[in-house]
């Protein structure tokens, strides 16, 4: 009896412990375009993540191994090494996760579709490189249009026998952010504790925040949610636009891609209840990607979230992109095909 009572609690103390260890396990991630405006300060803030063990920092401008030794003086428990040139695989042999927000941003005048011609191509050869040398790597592509690279990549990976829906992931946080941040100045909220859902995909009216979700539960008039549901949709622009030239969004694209990247890899470490919004391959829509809540786990994504209950506005910004949505993934995929 006691034999019995002993052999139970130490193989719940054996599950537990392994429980223990899974989720403390470290993660090697890349970072591809690391030297850019998003690729530095995302890599800073992966460098002091506690969970990653080692970052490899991989740009084409030549001064990125400089990047990684500055990166490399930070106190934290990971080692970081930047690379360029034909180093790519070096970089990414052994990576958990890889971040990819290599490619040119927008200038005032510009749509996201506009950076197509040069970005595509940019994404095709990154990942193309993960697939050779990280083929189990989750992979987290930032670069624009993310509504075209992110069907891209599915091609590559398929190109190569190495596709697997549950880790390729269009990086849509900073939409959740703004509309967190903006719901939260406008209502008087703690932005900590608001969560507002957004759905669709990452360029203009394709981004669509489900206000009527929000958390706490807000109430709007009708003229407040058509302001703030345009202002999410078109943040991007925003920032743009005041920039004035310089660029697009990278210090709060830094911060939430490096969020994403946390919450990826707390999912893969077994954490439970990990839910985030993602561009991914689903089929909740008509659309062959669409962004929604997903939740995330030891494999990836484990769950693509349909929108739920939403309301008759929502129901119709949702129809009206469709067909947008639609043909940027649509252009990504033709253009793979040619081009692989
Ligand atoms: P940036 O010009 O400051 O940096 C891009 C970096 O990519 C540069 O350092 C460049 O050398 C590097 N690069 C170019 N080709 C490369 C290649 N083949 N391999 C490795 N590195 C390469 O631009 P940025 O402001 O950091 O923006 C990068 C991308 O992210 C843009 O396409 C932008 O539109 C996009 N973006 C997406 C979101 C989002 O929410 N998904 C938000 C902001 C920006
Ligand atoms: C953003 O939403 O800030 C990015 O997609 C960059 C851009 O071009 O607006």
């Amino acid at each position: 009896m006691f034999s019995t009572a002993r052999n139970v609690a130490c193989r719940a103390a054996t599950r537990s412990l392994a429980s223990v260890q899974q989720q403390q396990r470290g993660f090697k991630c890349a970072v591809l375009g690391a030297a850019g405006g998003i690729g530095q300060p995302l890599s800073l803030l992966l460098k002091i993540n506690p969970r990653v063990t080692a970052l490899s920092c991989y740009d084409v401008a030549p001064f990125t191994p400089g990047v990684g030794v500055d990166l490399d003086h930070c106190t934290s428990n990971s080692d970081c090494v930047g690379y360029t040139g034909d180093n790519l695989k070096t970089a990414l042999t052994g990576c958990d996760v890889v971040v990819i927000p290599a490619g040119v941003p927008r200038k005032p005048g510009m749509t996201r579709d506009d950076l197509f011609n040069i970005n595509a191509g940019i994404v095709k050869n990154l990942v193309t490189g993960c697939a050779d040398a990280c083929p189990d790597a989750c992979i987290l592509i930032i670069s624009n249009p993310v509504n075209s690279t992110v069907p891209i990549a599915r091609e590559v990976l398929k190109a190569k026998g190495v596709y697997d829906p549950k880790k390729l992931m269009g990086v849509t946080t900073l939409d959740v952010c703004r509309a967190r941040s903006f719901v939260a100045k406008a209502k008087g909220h703690d932005v900590n504790k608001v969560n507002v859902p957004v759905v669709g995909g990452h360029a203009g009216t394709t981004i669509v925040p489900l206000l009527s979700q929000a958390e706490p539960k807000v109430t709007f008039t009708d003229a407040e949610r058509d302001a703030l549901t345009h202002r999410i949709a078109f943040g991007g622009d925003e920032v743009v636009k005041a920039k004035d030239g310089a660029g697009s969004a990278t210090l709060s694209m830094g911060y939430t891609g490096a969020h994403f990247a946390d919450r990826v890899m707390a999912g893969l470490a077994g954490e439970s209840g990990v839910v985030e919004c993602m561009f991914v391959e689903s089929s909740i829509s008509e659309a062959p990607f669409f962004a929604s809540r997903c939740t995330l786990g030891k494999g990836g994504v484990e769950t693509v979230h349909d929108v739920g209950a939403i309301s008759d506005y929502e129901k119709k910004l949702i129809a009206d992109m469709m067909p947008d949505l639609v043909a940027q993934a649509e252009k990504g995929i033709k253009w793979a095909k040619e081009n692989i």
